[in-house]
């Protein structure tokens, strides 16, 4: 069986959020943003290392609580200038315990609301590829394409248009050499994209959104309280 190495790229500054502590170490119900991404992974009996990716320079991390077994979760300061730089460097970290065709996940740090069952899809839906695949949400709203005066200029057909999502998940061998190639890639489904493969799509849920805007913070808090067991 091909094992699941997980990825949780966390070396970004975060700079729309606007406060001085990097996105995700800011808190959310009760925990660092960071955590929530790590905990559902880090539960997961499917994934064989769940690798947090933290910047040279981060001096947070050592100093949190690790609320999951001892060595379940290992950070590495590799990170990169850019988020597919920030991955590659951690693909090459585990390179002595991965085969090509196992797989490499990667879930950003800033997705605090995956909930395991969409995991298990993920999971599940690729298992016979040679390639593999992405969460994503089908575009429900119509879509706009403006002038820089914020004007409309057309309207955009959203038939076939889906939102990218975390985690993708893409053969580990693919996905060095994908990014060796791309180091600009905004995701690694793009890099994946750019040698010819089509990844595959499987549908998400809405709740898995990257918090990005400060009013992110309070929407992803009322989901996971909400999530929580009442007794
Ligand atoms: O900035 P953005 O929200 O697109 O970042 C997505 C994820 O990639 C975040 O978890 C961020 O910390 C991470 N990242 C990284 N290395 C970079 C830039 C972003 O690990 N150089």
């Amino acid at each position: 069986m091909p094992k699941i190495f997980a990825f949780i790229p966390a070396a970004g500054q975060g700079s729309r959020m606007g406060e001085g502590v990097p996105k995700q170490y800011l808190p959310l119900a009760g925990r660092p943003l960071l955590h929530h991404a790590a905990a559902v992974l880090a539960a997961s009996r499917r994934i064989h290392r769940v690798v947090v990716i933290l910047s040279p320079h981060d001096g947070r991390w050592a100093a949190l609580p690790q609320p999951w077994p001892r060595g379940r979760v290992e950070a590495v300061p590799v990170g990169g200038t850019t988020r597919a730089q920030s991955v590659a460097n951690a693909l090459a970290h585990v390179a002595d315990d991965a085969r090509d065709d196992d797989w490499a996940l990667v879930h950003d740090a800033a997705r605090p609301c995956l909930a395991e069952a969409s995991l298990d899809r993920l999971i599940d839906a690729v298992a016979d590829d040679t390639c593999g695949g992405l969460l994503a949400h089908p575009v429900a709203d119509t879509l706009k394409r403006g002038d820089r005066h914020g004007r409309v200029v057309e309207t955009v057909s959203r038939e076939g248009l889906w939102r990218a999502q975390t985690p993708q998940v893409f053969r580990y061998g693919l996905l060095r050499r994908a990014l060796a190639a791309r180091p600009d890639a905004t995701d690694e489904a793009q890099a994946v994209e750019a040698l010819g493969e089509h990844p595959r799509l499987v549908a998400g849920e809405a709740d898995n959104f990257k918090v990005t805007y400060p009013e992110d913070l309070a929407l992803a808090e009322r989901i996971l309280v909400a999530r929580r067991p009442t007794t």
